[in-house]
């Protein structure tokens, strides 16, 4: 029986995926090269230091740490620029209806994002309170796919990881939640989120009793 329900932000709680996308192209365009829609998938869940290393080695650039440091925080300064705007709007289909859903039968939610923005993002779409426990990026030392993450939503939740399901967009973080025992829905497209216990679009109309259907047999 699902007790917890822990929540990627980026990409499944609103649509800021797009804004890293669009920042981090934006630092590789100026650094003279490009990279495809298929390589943002794996930037997708990993941490800022992380993203920014894979796409230095796609473009074939070396930089220094102290460059590097340099680097990832213009690209954070453009992408803050974008989330800093952000209104309740932004907030993805369906994802408020099902927080709210699982605060009414009981069902324990957290935020489990590898971002060190997520604070301002739920501030600028008022979800704060929709969330039991928030661990993001700046409480976790391992990115995804490591489960550190999903595994300290869980223990500050005080539910064993068998009990919680976690709703992902990331390939990373599919891997993640595996890792951590826990049951996973992939938000996006099925061909990509191989590994996920079902895929599904995105959260539009979902309840709990579809969620508990699609994973029954998993
Ligand atoms: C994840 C995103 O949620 O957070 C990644 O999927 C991003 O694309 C990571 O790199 C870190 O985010 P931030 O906001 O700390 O740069
Ligand atoms: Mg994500």
């Amino acid at each position: 029986m699902i007790q917890a329900y822990i929540f990627d932000l980026d990409g499944v709680i609103v649509d800021t995926a797009v804004y890293h996308y669009r920042a981090w192209k934006r630092l590789a365009n100026e650094l003279g090269f490009d990279f495809t829609e298929a390589q943002n998938e794996a930037l997708k869940g990993i941490s800022r230091a992380r993203s920014l290393q894979l796409i230095l080695e796609w473009g074939g650039v070396q930089r220094t740490p102290a460059e590097q440091k340099e680097l990832a925080g213009r690209k954070n300064e453009w992408y803050v620029e974008m989330i800093s705007r952000m209104t309740p709007d932004e907030i993805l289909p369906g994802a408020k209806e099902l927080l709210a859903q699982a605060k009414d039968v009981g069902i324990r939610t957290a935020l489990g994002s590898a971002s060190k923005n997520a604070g301002i993002i739920l501030e600028r779409t008022g979800l704060l309170p929709l969330f039991d426990v928030i661990v993001d990026g700046n409480t976790v030392s391992a990115s995804k796919p490591d489960p550190e993450v999903f595994l300290q939503c869980a223990a500050k939740l005080g539910i064993a990881p068998a009990h919680c399901m976690i709703f992902e967009d990331a390939i990373a973080g599919i891997a993640a939640a595996r890792a951590a025992g826990m049951k996973v829905i992939g938000i996006g497209d099925a061909a990509v989120l191989t590994g996920a216990d079902a895929v599904l679009p995105g959260l539009q109309d979902m309840t709990i009793a579809k969620l508990q259907t699609l994973t029954a047999n998993s």
